[in-house]
């Protein structure tokens, strides 16, 4: 397919305000030429995230008037449990605000000193919620998610022979879960193919160990099994996902990235000592167990947008959306990460400004310029947001990566956008040679990509 076609219509638009590049000079140079600090409304294509920026149906629109405010027992609840039940087949679902929240409930319940949480790549708040209750978060990849040229299909599989590995250095007792995320959204969005899901499944009960899905993106991954892994070429995405979740004991998941919602997420669990822990914290810091911090509307969206994400010619067209994208810039020439994933595109910045060195941060200039060319918000994901000092030798230490991402909002952006995008990098790619490195002015010690001010070198 040449261009993707939307399979929607649009009912009600949403302005976007143009800048001239003048304007975007001023407001990049009082944002400390940190994307973060630029109020949305002077973006013109906004690619910071997938997640919570989805277009909602009316579909999913009605359903919210028919929202039951109840504070315990609301009808959405029954409609919200049962569609994730059919979906995911484990017994228990615990609502939260948003994905995070779940993580917290899950490993301040069975994490703490001692323990290891082996994941293929833990997202962000993941990895934090796991350290912060003392565990140690453990990325188990296969070793070509590292290398961008690198075509393989399923770039987001567990490596099987790390993981017995782990478990034989550790012992199956200091592993209280196994996770994967699907898709791997810190390896670049790839898929986890259903064998690896198998053979992560087997190998984790072989030694009495439980599975759980950072499941943010299964739908996308659902639809990635179909199209590259023969035997599934048939089925249904809704039996691809029910074959998916079979192999596990729960999952944790942002309805914010496939339930097509602005805000939401859940819990789901097989064990019942385990949800019985979960819950009573659920009731501290989120609210009773049918609502978990989220209003009756927002469950009757979730379950509408879960029931939607599973739409075939919806999955085609996002899948195919993203790697148009990716398609307009790899015939010119610009460097990215291969093969594209399911939810962005990854502009690679080292590839696109090898004069800039790391200490200079090549994503965070690049990040600077789509800005200031068309507007467009992406996020570094490189120095700027992973270089740090070693404990033992204060020796700053780079990532091996340097990228920009590009995040696809869900039925936000239309063909003509994604053009108006590829057109500006191809600009920028261009004129790269002029391009010149940033440094920090100022920022605090951790997660400094956020609220550090910075300038570009002369
Ligand atoms: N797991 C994965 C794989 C994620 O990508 C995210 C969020 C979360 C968990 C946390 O969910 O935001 O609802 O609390 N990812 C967003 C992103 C923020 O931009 O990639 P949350």
């Amino acid at each position: 397919m040449k261009y993707p076609l939307e399979p929607f219509k649009i009912k009600v638009v949403e302005r976007i305000r143009h800048t001239t590049r003048e304007e975007r000079e001023e407001i990049i140079k009082e944002a400390g030429y940190n994307v973060f600090n630029i109020p949305a409304e002077k973006i013109h294509i906004d690619l910071l995230t997938d997640s919570g920026t989805s277009a909602m149906s009316d579909n999913q629109w009605s359903g919210m008037m028919l929202g039951d405010e109840s504070y315990a027992g609301s009808r959405n609840f029954y409609n919200f449990r049962d569609t994730v039940k059919d979906i995911f087949g484990y017994q228990h679902v615990i609502p939260t605000h948003q994905g995070r929240v779940a993580e917290n409930l899950l490993f301040s319940t069975i994490g703490g000193p001692g323990t290891y949480i082996p994941n293929n790549i833990h997202f962000d708040t993941t990895r934090a919620n796991v350290q912060s209750n003392h565990s140690i978060a453990l990325d188990l990849v296969i070793d070509e998610a590292y290398d961008p040229e690198c075509d393989h299909p399923f770039k987001g599989n567990m490596d099987l022979d790390k993981l017995e590995k782990l478990v034989q250095r550790v012992g199956p007792d200091n592993i209280p879960v196994v996770m994967l995320t699907i898709t791997n959204n810190s390896g670049g969005g790839q898929p986890v193919s259903m064998q690896n899901i198998r053979e992560t499944s087997e190998l984790t009960h072989r030694h009495g160990l439980k599975l759980v899905f950072d499941a943010c993106r299964f739908a996308e991954n659902a639809y990635f099994i179909k199209q590259r892994e023969a035997a599934y070429a048939d089925k249904t995405i809704l039996a691809i996902a029910q074959e998916m979740f079979s192999y596990g004991d729960g999952a944790t998941m942002s309805a914010k990235k496939d339930a097509l919602v602005n805000i939401g997420g859940f819990l789901t669990l097989n064990d019942s000592a385990l949800t019985r822990q979960v819950t009573n914290k659920l009731i501290m810091i989120e609210g009773f167990p049918t609502y978990g911090g989220l209003a009756g509307r927002d469950l009757e969206a979730v379950a509408r947008g879960l029931r939607e994400v599973l739409e075939e010619e919806y999955l085609e067209f996002r899948v195919e959306q993203v790697a148009y994208l990716a398609r307009c810039l790899t015939e010119a020439g610009v460097p990215i990460l291969k093969p594209v994933g399911g939810h962005a595109v990854y502009l690679n910045a080292r590839g696109i400004l090898p004069h800039i060195p790391s200490e200079q941060f090549p994503g965070q200039a690049l990040t600077v310029e789509l800005y200031l060319e068309g507007g467009i918000r992406g996020v570094e994901i490189g120095s700027l947001m992973f270089a740090q000092k070693d404990q033992e030798t204060g020796k700053m230490t780079y990532p091996e990566l340097e990228m920009v991402r590009l995040a696809i909002p869900r039925r936000v952006y239309t063909t003509g956008h994604m053009r108006y995008v590829a057109e500006a990098i191809i600009r920028i790619y261009q004129r790269r040679g002029e391009i010149k490195g940033m440094e920090i002015l100022e920022a605090p010690e951790v997660l400094r990509h956020f609220t550090a001010r910075m300038k570009p070198l002369d």
